[in-house]
């Protein structure tokens, strides 16, 4: 009787378990499959696309260095990626939300975010920095004070200048977008704009008839590192982190980084910090 028990007993548990195996093999084909030979799905990523040379609008396309990064990074990870340009503050919304996939819009990497958000491996070296009127009396952060200083609301930019002006100055004029912060400058209702080094430089340089200089200011303004952000818990971060150090050390970084910024990375430094 005992011996019948246990025969059937293993008998049952043969059963499921070649049941449990024509599943998994099932699936398993079905899962391995969608990752070679199938496109795999394609991903909602959000931007803020007035922020040139990162993600700006040309001719009614999004494009500019992380435009081209994404698309290298998710192509090598096997994915199809769908930008849409849908403004800073929202952005964070979706990507909290889990409405979108991946943030992209040369988002500074920080521990208050983390709370809130995961982030792939660094992919850019970045600092905040002044731009002010060329004549401008202002020669470092410290002689902001006093100043009205216009950011875009929500970045680093404001941090740091609220480091130095203090939380909730009326002196912070705050935007919905650096573009506009930047129009704040030269309507004459700011005196400086503080954002990210190759933002404003950029700014300076392709706006000749602007009149405008950047200061940079390394004692109050600290390194920053650019992240893709994914909602909480998202799976994509593995897949996304080792795409991220094939594009950096297959040339095709620096391919693209050459493109837009007309000299070479300094891969050293960023591969340090995968
Ligand atoms: N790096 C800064 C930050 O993360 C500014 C980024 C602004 N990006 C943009 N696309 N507007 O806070």
């Amino acid at each position: 009787m005992k011996k019948l028990k246990v025969f059937s007993t293993v008998l049952v548990f043969s059963f499921l378990f070649i049941l449990s195996a024509c599943g998994t093999s099932q699936n398993g084909s079905q899962s391995s499959g969608s990752q070679k030979t199938d496109a795999k799905k394609t991903l909602r990523v959000v931007t803020d696309a007035s922020y040139a040379p990162f993600e700006y609008m040309d001719k009614g396309q999004i494009v500019g260095f992380d435009v081209d990064f994404v698309n290298a990074v998710a192509k090598e990870a096997g994915y199809k990626v769908n930008i849409e340009n849908v403004g800073w503050d929202p952005l964070f919304v979706e990507i909290k939300g889990k409405t979108a996939d991946i943030g992209m819009s040369a988002i500074t990497i920080n521990d208050e975010r983390k709370q809130t958000y995961d982030f792939s491996s660094p992919y850019f070296l970045s600092t905040n920095m002044i731009l002010v009127p060329k004549g401008s009396s202002i020669k470092s952060a410290d002689d902001l004070k006093g100043k009205v200083v216009a950011v875009q609301n929500g970045t680093t930019g404001q941090a740091v200048v609220e480091n130095i002006l203090g939380k909730n100055s009326p002196n912070v004029k705050k935007f919905e977008n650096n573009n506009l912060a930047i129009m704040e400058l030269k309507d004459g209702g700011a005196s400086a704009v503080v954002a990210d080094n190759t933002v404003v430089e950029a700014y300076a340089k392709n706006n000749p008839s602007d009149k405008l200089k950047t200061i940079s200011d390394t004692k109050n303004f600290a390194k920053e590192y650019y992240g893709l952000m994914f909602p909480k818990g998202s799976k994509l971060e593995a897949d996304f982190n080792k795409a991220i150090g094939k594009v950096l050390n297959d040339g095709t970084y620096a391919k693209i980084y050459k493109q837009w910024f007309k000299t070479n990375p300094d891969l050293k430094t960023l591969k340090a910090q995968q």
